[in-house]
């Protein structure tokens, strides 16, 4: 941690970010236009990459962002790139140490409640980690939190109510549920989103719970939101592509950026 540390000092030297955002599918573009600077996640030593990964774009993004100091994850890692679970929250740890106190994460899911649309917005309430494994497995260390953290309050309430606060002034019809985090990277079988429907999911996705059990142990506070972008297994009667995704999670882009600016001007 203290090489990682050293080295993105020596870009942000007296730039302390207050929030972190971890951009999912069609929102890079947000990190483009409030780059100061930029540092690319193999320059970074200790800093996961995969060597030779097909357009992976991955970089540490800072900037001003509707007047808040924010570092951006452009482009994150996934567990079924072949990344250990303390790999793909090692940037969580980052953050803590560079002095992110609030953690946007956003995502592309699959919708398993039938009342939802492809480009709804959803706000994550809870989550279900279905992914087999836990970044905490190991060694605690206890600088960052403690052995058993309590996840009774993984996504802040207070936060929730600035951004449904932000979606009204919007006049965008947020969505509320639970989101469940599988290891992917083979989409879900009909059967596992009927499971996915009993045990209490509204969406389905591959990212996002690793990083906030991580965030949470370490006293972050976090906000999830999930473009929904396709029905999942079995909703309807069309399969499922990666283009959908894309498309549906491009398609609404503006208005994730629109919401995510209010949230940045209203926390507090
Ligand atoms: N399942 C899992 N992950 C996803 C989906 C899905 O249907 N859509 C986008 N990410």
């Amino acid at each position: 941690m203290r090489y990682t540390l050293d080295y993105i000092k020596t870009y942000t030297e007296d730039f302390e970010p207050e929030i972190g955002i971890i951009l999912g599918s069609g929102l890079g573009e947000l990190a483009d236009k409030y780059q100061e600077f930029a540092i690319p996640y193999k320059q970074i030593p200790k800093f996961p990459h995969l060597a030779g990964v097909e357009g992976h774009k991955g970089q540490l993004v800072f900037g001003n962002v509707a007047g808040r100091k924010v570092v951006m994850m452009q482009g994150r890692m996934h567990y079924y790139e072949g990344y250990s679970m303390e790999q793909v929250t090692y940037p969580i740890r980052v953050m803590k140490e560079l002095g992110v106190k609030t953690l946007i994460i956003t995502n592309a899911s699959g919708i398993v409640n039938k009342s939802f649309r492809p480009g709804d917005l959803m706000v994550i309430t809870d989550h279900i980690n279905f992914m087999g494994t836990n970044p905490l497995i190991g060694r605690n260390n206890s600088k960052y939190g403690t052995r058993f953290p309590d996840m009774s309050e993984v996504y802040d309430k207070s936060l929730i109510k600035i951004v449904d606060a932000a979606g009204r002034l919007l006049n965008i019809n947020l969505r509320h549920g639970v989101y469940m985090a599988t290891s992917g990277p083979s989409y879900e079988t009909p059967a596992e989103i009927k499971m996915a429907r009993t045990m209490g999911a509204d969406a389905v996705g591959m990212s996002t719970v690793p990083e906030a059990i991580v965030a949470n142990h370490c006293g972050i506070k976090i906000i999830g939101l999930s473009c929904l972008t396709n029905y999942a297994a079995g909703v309807s009667s069309k399969k499922l592509n990666h283009e959908e995704v894309l498309r549906t999670a491009n398609e609404v882009k503006d208005k994730f950026t629109a919401l995510i600016m209010m949230i940045l001007q209203n926390i507090k």
